[in-house]
C-alpha cells in the first residue's frame, strides 16, 4: 500500500493530531471546507458548528466569496487565534507582484486576521493568464514570499499543480512549497503528482475526499462501510488518512459535519485499501489545469 513521509501510524492518530510541513509548521490532519458554501449565515453557521465538534483546520478562497463569514465564525468560536488553522487562496484575477501583495492584505481584511496560516495559488494555469503561467506564478509566489517573511503567512502552499507548474515555481522560489491542495479520492488517486509532492516534500492536501458527493453511492464504498459499521464518507475520509494526505471534507449539514470528523477510532485493511484504490474513475476524474476554463 502506498504511504506518504506524512502518514501517521493509526495507533497514534487522533482528531488533534497534526502533520509537520517541511519549514516544521503543524497542520491539523483534517480540514472542514467552505467551498460552495453561501456567504452569511450558511457559511457562519458551519464553521462554527465544525469548530464546536472539534475542527481546527478550515479551508476558504477568496473565490469562495465567505471570508468574512469565517473570519466572524472563528471569532465567535471563543477559541483562541493559535489553535485554529486558516488556509486562502490567491484568486486567480490576481497576475502581478502588486495584485498579489494587495489580494493577501485584503483577505486578511476580511477575516479580520492578521495572519493565517497558509497561503495557497489556487489555479496554477487558469484562463485570466494562459500561456503566461510561469511569469504570472513567479510574481504572486514572490509577492506570498514576501508576506511569508513579514509573519502575514505562515505557510505556503499550492493548488491543482502539475509537473510543469511546480518545476518551473521551483526553479525561482525561495521558500519551497510546503503543501498541494488537489483533488484526491479513491476515484483518481492522481499518483504522478503524489510522487512529485514526496520528491519535493509536500504535503498532499485531498480536496473533494468525497468526490463532492458523487463517490458515496459506490457499491464497494457501501459494502466496506456496513462492514465497519461507518458511513461511506467515513471510509472515504479514512482512506485519506491511511495513504497519509490530509482530507478537507465540506458539509452545511451539522449532523454531516460531526460525521465526518468521527473518524479516529477504526482503520481500514490493507485489502479494503486496495479495494478503494482500485475504483478508478468510478466518480470521476480530476480535471486538466491547463485546459479547464477557470
Ligand atoms: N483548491 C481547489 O481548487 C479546491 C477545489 C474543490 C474543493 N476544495 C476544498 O475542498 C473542500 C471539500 O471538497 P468539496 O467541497 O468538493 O466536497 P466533498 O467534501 O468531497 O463533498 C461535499 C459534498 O458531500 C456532501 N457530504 C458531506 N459529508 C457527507 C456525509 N457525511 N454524508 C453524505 N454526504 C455528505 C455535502 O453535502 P452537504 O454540504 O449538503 O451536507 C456536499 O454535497 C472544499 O469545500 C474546499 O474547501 C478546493
Amino acid at each position: 500500500m502506498f504511504k506518504t513521509k506524512f502518514r501517521l501510524d493509526p495507533k497514534v492518530l487522533n482528531k488533534d493530531s497534526f502533520y509537520t510541513l517541511n519549514n516544521g509548521v503543524k497542520m491539523p490532519v483534517i480540514g472542514f471546507g467552505t467551498w460552495q458554501v453561501k456567504d452569511g449565515e450558511e457559511t457562519y453557521a458551519s464553521v462554527k458548528e465544525a469548530l464546536r465538534v472539534g475542527y481546527r483546520h478550515i479551508d476558504t478562497a477568496e473565490a469562495y466569496k465567505n471570508e468574512e463569514s469565517v473570519g466572524r465564525a472563528l471569532r465567535d468560536s471563543g477559541l483562541p487565534r493559535a489553535d485554529i488553522f486558516v488556509t486562502t487562496k490567491l484568486n486567480n484575477p490576481h497576475t502581478t507582484y502588486e495584485a498579489a501583495k494587495n489580494a493577501i492584505e485584503a483577505s486578511l481584511k476580511r477575516l479580520g486576521l492578521e495572519y493565517v496560516d497558509q497561503y495557497l495559488i489556487h489555479w496554477p494555469n487558469s484562463t485570466h493568464f494562459r500561456p503566461h503561467y510561469q511569469k504570472r506564478n513567479k510574481e504572486v509566489y514572490r509577492a506570498m514570499e514576501d508576506a511569508y517573511f513579514a509573519g502575514k503567512i505562515r505557510s505556503i502552499g499550492i493548488s491543482n499543480f502539475r509537473r510543469h507548474h511546480l518545476e518551473a515555481l521551483l526553479a525561482t522560489a525561495k521558500v519551497k512549497p510546503a503543501t498541494h491542495q488537489m483533488y484526491i479520492n479513491p476515484s483518481d488517486m492522481q499518483a504522478e503528482v503524489v510522487a512529485l509532492n514526496e520528491k519535493y516534500n509536500i504535503l498532499t492536501v485531498a480536496y473533494s475526499p468525497l468526490g463532492t458527493g458523487r463517490l458515496l453511492v459506490l457499491p464497494e464504498l457501501i459494502e466496506i462501510a456496513a462492514k465497519y459499521k461507518k458511513t461511506p464518507a467515513q471510509i472515504a475520509l479514512r482512506w485519506s488518512l491511511e495513504h497519509g494526505y490530509l482530507p478537507l471534507a465540506k458539509s452545511k449539514t451539522p449532523s454531516r459535519i460531526k460525521e465526518n470528523i468521527d473518524i479516529f477510532d477504526f482503520s481500514l485493511s490493507k485489502k479494503d485499501i486496495k479495494i478503494l484504490d482500485d475504483l478508478k474513475g468510478k466518480a470521476g476524474l480530476a480535471g486538466d489545469p491547463d485546459t479547464i476554463p477557470f
